[in-house]
């Protein structure tokens, strides 16, 4: 039988828009994206021809330094219809009292801590207040600073008006969004990008971009680090599938405005706002390529991976996103999130054992109900574990937990939360302790009714010992 012709693609794959997020992506992590509003506006085969089609202007941003090894090499060019450079004087703002970015002990107005602390859901702005995604930023925590681009801060959003004729340039660090709730319509240089709670968003260092409400109000978390940028992590044993897979991050396509109008230019550097004007709009780029691209990644799409006979797995296992420290083989953090999942295994204790870590773990939620029993999480909120103090379930959690039937059961269904897993210690802002007006102080004697079961074990314990030969266990007084 001869062969029958079958048929081709006609472009490559890309998301379909959907009437929640209208626009369109092209999939994959770290990938050279090539993308042009017009046919033919990419240079072919170079990237600064003497003349650009239709006079448009190229220009490079980077995210690494020029001699970087390859593998981490990150910049894109742009083929815009003015270039960057075209804009007024440069002026500085107001410093925003609630914006941080030194979080060394040297800076008085921050505060290290061990308490155990949590937040309430952060309040949106009142409707007689106009507050932009900007204007309703404030830090909570962090540790390092910008400067010597090491470390990261830990911020938290709302508001209720959407940016106008202003766009955002943070020079500080690449910004992970997690919206918690309301979209957030974000025009950036390299396109559009809608994202939603339950999505996460990153916007790298240098890249200019708007918020628009399409629901009226918003509010997230932001994770800001410096001197970094994220990475999927490495998959070990787990082998070339699972966890965050690089063909779910989606990236935008080309879309350039034509607008004469005044614009604002807001740029953050060492946490201080600085403003410049021009008389066009700073979405201008007919076409770009590249690999320093803003992305988002909808965190549904998580695959877990646990142990499915006995035993519990670190929370690493849940980790979408990882960002190098300085110091080798140590993140500056994991960005771990918790889905829903069934849980399988036999002879376990199921919820997170007690433990004590070196990494401070900060916590939120986007949707639904959490399941554990020892801190005040709800969606709006945070929690805060810093290094090396003890936590874990509640008493009456783990009596349940440890005398339970074992059946597979789901779990964190309709919910969604997060960790940071934050390598430093880090120190927590004036806004976080004394205006936010939503701190929660974790009871330090939360677990104080926990009674110990090995006193009531003492006849076995010295049956055990006198057949092993040695002594029995001299307590007088049984509890
Ligand atoms: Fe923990």
């Amino acid at each position: 039988m001869p062969p029958l012709p079958g048929t081709s693609a006609t472009a490559p794959f890309a998301s379909t828009p959907t009437e929640a997020d209208p626009y369109l992506y092209q999939v994959g992590f770290g990938n050279q994206f090539a993308s042009e509003a017009i046919p033919g506006t990419l240079p072919r085969a170079c990237n600064t021809p003497q003349r650009c089609k239709y006079d448009l202007v190229s220009e490079q941003l980077n995210g690494t330094p020029f001699v970087s090894p390859r593998a981490s090499l990150l910049h894109a060019w742009f083929y815009r219809i003015r270039p960057s450079v075209v804009h007024k004087k440069l002026k500085s703002l107001p410093k925003n009292p609630d914006i941080e970015a030194n979080f060394s002990p040297s800076n008085e107005k921050v505060t290290f801590t061990p308490h155990d602390l949590g937040w309430d859901a952060f309040s949106i702005p009142k409707p007689s207040d106009s507050i932009d995604f900007i204007q309703g930023w404030k830090t909570i925590s962090g540790h390092g600073d910008p400067a010597s681009k090491e470390g990261l801060a830990v911020h938290i959003y709302t508001a209720n008006s959407s940016m106008t004729n202003k766009s955002f340039c943070n020079n500080d660090g690449d910004l992970l969004i997690i919206p918690q709730e309301g979209r957030l319509d974000i025009q950036t240089e390299f396109g559009r990008i809608m994202v939603r709670s339950g999505e996460l968003l990153v916007i790298q260092a240098g890249m200019r971009f708007t918020v628009g409400l399409p629901d009226g109000t918003a509010r997230g978390y932001i994770q800001e680090i410096f001197g970094s940028h994220y990475e999927l992590p490495e998959l070990g044993p787990v082998g070339s599938n699972g966890m965050a897979m690089p063909r779910d991050f989606e990236t935008p396509v080309a879309d350039f405005d034509i607008d004469q109008s005044k614009w604002q230019v807001v740029v953050k550097l060492m946490g201080n706002l600085f403003v410049y004007e021009q008389d066009h709009t700073p979405f201008d780029v007919v076409a770009w390529h590249g690999n320093y691209a803003p992305y988002k990644y909808a965190m549904e799409k998580f695959i877990n991976t646990a142990t499915v006979d006995r035993d519990q797995s670190d929370p690493s296992i849940y980790c979408v996103l990882t960002a190098k420290s300085k110091r080798s083989g140590v993140a500056l953090s994991e960005f771990l999130v918790f889905t829903p999942k069934w849980s399988v295994t036999r002879n376990t204790f199921r919820p997170p054992y007690y433990h004590r870590n070196v990494a401070t773990e900060i916590m939120g939620m986007t949707y639904g109900t959490w399941s554990g029993s020892a801190t005040s999480l709800h969606p709006g909120s945070l929690t805060y574990e810093p290094s090396y103090m003890p936590h874990g379930e509640s008493f009456e959690r783990w009596k349940e937990a440890t005398s339970m039937d074992l059946k597979p059961q789901r779990i964190g269904e309709g919910a969604m939360a997060f960790m940071m897993h934050i390598s430093s210690h880090v120190s927590l802002t004036e806004y976080a302790l004394e205006r936010s007006e939503k701190l929660q102080h974790q009871p330090d004697e939360f677990w104080n009714d926990f009674k110990g079961g090995f006193m009531d074990h003492l006849d076995e314990v010295n049956a055990d010992l006198e057949n092993a030969g040695r002594s029995g266990l001299q307590v007088e007084h049984r509890q």
